[in-house]
């Protein structure tokens, strides 16, 4: 008990897409004082989304101090802390000056569509059939590749960075260990990443877990000139340095996982045919098919699901990856006013018996797995002089569940093996209408454990295991076990069946009606 008390505690950095967190966690796994800060995000055009990486950092920095003043008043201290891990939003892409260390351009982050046409030229180009076999990932919008391309395409003072080896290039991973590090005042300036990040950046050799040349080559990036950063295990007690000042000032950082690998981990999804849904910003699913990875034949993305390092093997994952979920929830509230605060989304959903016949393509960025249609835009259908609000609202929680029933649908095709439950979390899995919604579409039993920090939870396990907090994942077995709650599929199959081709049929009429 009293082991457990000081010294035992591990902090987690949570960098998401429309808010940072840290969290503080002890050795069972339980968060004991936390700190979050929602930050601007910016949609300058039509389908462009961008994130200021400065405010990324600061954000993160003053979570570190609000989450620390509160663990300092419970009589703890910056020594009680073994050390912390980083997970964040993955594929957004920063680019910064080796030499200066500050960032160049905006962050153009993961939903961003303006690589569009660029993409629709790279597919045409010779060897974009061979991609997906060597990095796991379809070419489209969604990996950092087109991004960087875009980037070193449209904004000069990037171009000339390139031109003058200068030009480092990264994750919000990268960027933010760092920053943290000190940046280019740092002694010796700190550019990693970690193998799961690397996995969605389509630089990466899915086997290798090291960059790949056929794939750099691919997109016209020399490594001459380009600063990618170097490749490590997502749990290691050296690569990633320490905290340079604050609250934390000298506390190593020892983990980092691209946020859906981490909650994968958070919910001790270890042994092959353990998947996990994280409701967040997106909606995305990572079922674990163990130490070799699965290439999908059916549209969903093959990437590390978490690499421990220290001999162990890496594990991979088949990804289901929906775009718009809380997004969607977000858009009801900031840009139709019909709530004021995202939790009553559900109370409006609750105002009505049923979808009274809409059904809402949430396609704000084209649509992702299983569909991938670049083209699609969201889209309403159904309406009448009966559609109200709530069903409205309804149709927007319903759109994430149709897309997780396709995404189950490709899963069992790809990997033989139909889930016979389904662990959640995130945001939206508050929702318990969402979940029952859930577990009716897709015919299988939902399972919400009370715990939902999962996310932030999977890094400070990488980087608990890395500074031994837990030796083996053996140790976690009672970690985040307690009190999980079952929703029961209730719909009749045949009604449910009938809605999932609504869904199928709209999907199909939200694509390529504008041409640009
Ligand atoms: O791939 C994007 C993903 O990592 C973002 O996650 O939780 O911000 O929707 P989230």
């Amino acid at each position: 008990e009293e082991e457990l008390k000081h010294g035992w505690f591990v902090g987690s950095i949570d960098q998401g897409t429309t808010s940072s967190r840290f969290l503080i966690f002890n050795g069972e796994g339980d968060p004991v004082a936390s700190h979050q800060i929602e930050f601007e995000n910016l949609y300058p055009k039509s389908g462009w989304h961008e994130h200021e990486p400065l405010e990324l950092l600061t954000s993160v920095e003053e979570c570190i101090e609000g989450a620390m003043r509160k663990f300092t008043e419970m009589g703890f201290s910056k020594d009680d802390i073994k050390s912390i891990g980083i997970t964040n939003q993955r594929e957004t892409t920063v680019v910064w000056d080796s030499v200066t260390g500050e960032p160049l351009y905006n962050a153009i982050v993961w939903p961003d569509t303006r690589t569009k046409t660029l993409v629709r030229d790279l597919k045409a180009r010779e060897g974009a059939d061979s991609l997906t076999e060597l990095c796991g990932l379809p070419l489209s919008t969604y990996p950092s590749s087109v991004k960087l391309r875009w980037l070193l395409e449209n904004v000069e003072a990037v171009a000339q960075a390139y031109e003058g080896g200068r030009l480092a290039f990264g994750t919000v991973d990268s960027w933010l260990i760092y920053k943290l590090n000190g940046g280019a005042q740092a002694e010796k300036p700190i550019h990693v990443t970690d193998s799961t990040n690397a996995s969605r950046t389509m630089f990466m050799n899915l086997r290798t877990l090291q960059y790949d040349d056929k794939l750099l080559k691919f997109f016209d990036i020399d490594r001459n000139k380009a600063q990618l950063p170097r490749i490590v295990p997502s749990s290691d007690p050296e690569c990633f340095g320490k905290v340079a000042k604050g609250a934390l000032a000298g506390i190593r950082i020892a983990g980092c996982l691209g946020d859906q690998s981490s909650a994968l981990v958070g919910q001790c999804g270890f042994s092959p045919g353990h998947a996990k849904n994280t409701y967040g910003t997106g909606c995305f699913l990572l079922y674990n098919v163990g130490d070799e990875p699965v290439i999908s034949k059916y549209g969903l993305l093959a990437t590390v699901a978490y690499d421990f390092g220290n001999g162990r093997k890496p594990t991979y994952a088949l990804e289901g990856s929906i775009a718009v979920a809380g997004a969607g929830v977000k858009f009801l509230m900031n840009n139709l006013a019909f709530v004021d605060e995202s939790a009553k989304v559900t109370e409006l959903a609750e105002s009505v018996e049923d979808n009274g016949g809409v059904v809402f393509v949430t396609a704000f960025s084209g649509l992702f797995a299983p569909y991938w249609i670049d083209d699609a835009k969201g889209t309403l259908f159904g309406i009448t002089q009966h559609t109200s609000k709530g069903h409205i609202a309804r149709a927007t929680l319903e759109a994430t569940c149709y897309q997780t029933k396709a995404i189950l649908d490709a899963m069992e095709k790809d990997s033989n093996h139909k889930l016979s439950s389904l662990a959640v979390d995130g945001g939206l899995s508050n929702s318990d209408l969402c979940m029952q919604t859930q577990a009716d579409i897709s015919g299988i039993p939902v399972d919400r454990p009370i715990m939902r920090e999962t996310t932030a939870l999977g890094a400070a396990i990488a980087a608990g295991l890395a500074t031994g907090v837990w030796k083996e994942l053996d140790d976690l077995r009672t970690v985040n076990r307690a009190g999980r709650r079952i929703f029961q599929p209730q719909m009749p199959r045949e009604q449910a069946d009938k809605l999932f081709k609504k869904w199928n049929q709209a999907v199909e009429m939200s694509r390529g009606w504008v041409r640009d």
